[in-house]
C-alpha cells in the first residue's frame, strides 16, 4: 500500500516552535521514524508540507487521482479555518486520519473545532509526535484485507 503524510503551515518550524507545547522533534526526524514503521509494515509513505492552503489542496487531489490508500494529515492552523482543504479530502475514496500533536481541546477554544473531523476516520489529538506514527498504523490496519 502506498500512504501520504500531509503538513500544514509552521509545521516546517518543528522542533523551534513553541517547544512546550509541540516538542523538540523536527519534522525531518518524524519523518525518518514513520519511515521505519513503515518499512517494518511494508508500505510507502509519501511526505508532504506547505505552508499554503491551496498546495495542501493540489497535493490532495494529485493523491486522489493517483489512488492514495490513505492519508495522514495534520492541517496544522488550516484545520480551524479551512473549508477548501475539508472539500478536497471529501473527494478522496481512501480514508484519511487526522493528527494533532498537541491537545487541541486542553487550548483555546478555537482550537477545539476541527473542519476535518467529521470526515476522518480518526483522529488523533494529544499524542505528541507520536501521533503521526499511530496514525500510519492505524491505515494499514484499515487498509489490509483481513
Ligand atoms: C496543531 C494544532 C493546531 O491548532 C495548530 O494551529 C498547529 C498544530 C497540532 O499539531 O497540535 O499548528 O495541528
Amino acid at each position: 500500500s502506498s500512504f501520504a503524510v500531509l503538513n500544514g503551515p509552521n509545521l516546517n518550524l518543528l522542533g523551534q516552535r513553541e517547544p512546550q507545547t509541540y516538542g523538540s522533534t523536527t519534522l525531518a526526524a518524524i519523518e525518518a521514524s514513520c519511515a521505519e514503521v513503515a518499512s517494518e509494515l511494508g508500505c510507502e509513505l509519501s511526505w508532504f508540507q506547505s505552508n499554503h492552503e491551496g498546495a495542501l489542496v493540489d497535493e490532495i487531489q494529485r493523491l486522489a487521482a493517483d489512488g492514495t490508500d490513505g492519508v495522514v494529515i495534520n492541517a496544522a492552523a488550516y484545520t480551524h479555518t479551512s473549508v477548501a482543504i475539508r472539500d478536497a479530502l471529501a473527494t478522496l475514496d481512501a480514508p484519511f486520519v487526522e493528527v494533532h500533536i498537541s491537545n487541541v481541546h486542553a487550548r483555546e477554544g478555537f482550537r477545539a473545532h476541527s473542519y476535518l473531523s467529521d470526515l476522518a476516520s480518526g483522529v488523533i489529538v494529544g499524542c505528541g509526535v507520536q501521533g503521526y506514527e499511530l496514525a500510519v498504523r492505524r491505515l494499514v490496519a484499515l487498509t489490509s484485507t483481513p
